[in-house]
């Protein structure tokens, strides 16, 4: 094996990754970080997915707007991901997934937004992107439970009861940490009109 072909010691990589931890737990919601546009939404890759793990775990440590994910949950739920990255320096400013339930259904799961960025328009981005997939695969509804309500009814979302998904009660609800004090609202979306245009 050659000089070139040997990586970086498992030690830098340690350093490096502690520092880009330590850089996002130093940034905060209101923080301004300078992005270049235009900001567009990407199919998630699998190097995204340390990142986004990321993300993920500073919302459930700061505010627990998002459930806790695993890296290994999101490897294995990559393709549903979609991603934004700043087009300069291809950070990784936001991500988030589209889960099909069922024959019907799909949810948005894991919606998060870099806290340097928010208020920018790239949550609408990522859902905007999930909801043309959901239309694209002939889903009529979509769904998310979420803390921040207000957010997806600007986005055309209506709050609805969780009830009306007794397969996502069962199947993942009853496995939930939050299952027996739910802070969660249910939201949900018609896509059937864009189905049909
Ligand atoms: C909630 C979150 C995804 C919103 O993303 P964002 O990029 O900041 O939001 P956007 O800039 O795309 O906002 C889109 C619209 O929603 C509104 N909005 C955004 N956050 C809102 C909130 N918390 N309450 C009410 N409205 C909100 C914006 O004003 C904007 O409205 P407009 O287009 O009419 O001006 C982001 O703040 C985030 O990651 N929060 C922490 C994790 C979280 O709560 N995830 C959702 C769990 S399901």
């Amino acid at each position: 094996m050659t000089s070139e072909t040997v990586g970086p010691s498992p030690a830098a990589t340690i350093r490096q990754r502690a520092s880009e931890v330590h850089a996002l737990e130093e940034r905060k919601p209101g923080d301004d970080i300078a992005v270049a546009e235009p900001l567009v939404a990407e199919r998630a890759l699998i190097g995204d997915a340390p990142e986004i793990h990321r993300l993920i775990q500073y919302w459930f440590e700061t505010t627990g707007d998002v459930l806790p994910r695993t890296e290994g949950e999101i490897y294995e739920t990559i393709r549903d991901f979609v991603v934004v990255r700043d087009p300069n320096g291809r950070k990784l400013l936001a991500a988030g997934a589209l889960h099909v339930e069922w024959r019907d259904l799909a949810e948005i799961k894991s919606l998060v937004v870099d806290p340097g960025t928010q208020g920018r328009g790239l949550g609408r981005i990522v859902v905007d992107a999930c909801l043309e997939e959901a239309v694209d695969l002939g889903l009529k509804t979509v769904f998310a439970l979420t803390t921040t309500p207000a957010f997806f009814e600007r986005l055309g979302f209506r709050i609805s009861g969780v009830s009306a998904f007794p397969r996502k009660v069962w199947n993942e609800c009853f496995r939930c940490p939050k299952y027996n004090a739910c802070d969660e609202i249910a939201v949900t979306i018609d896509l059937r009109d864009r189905l049909n245009s």
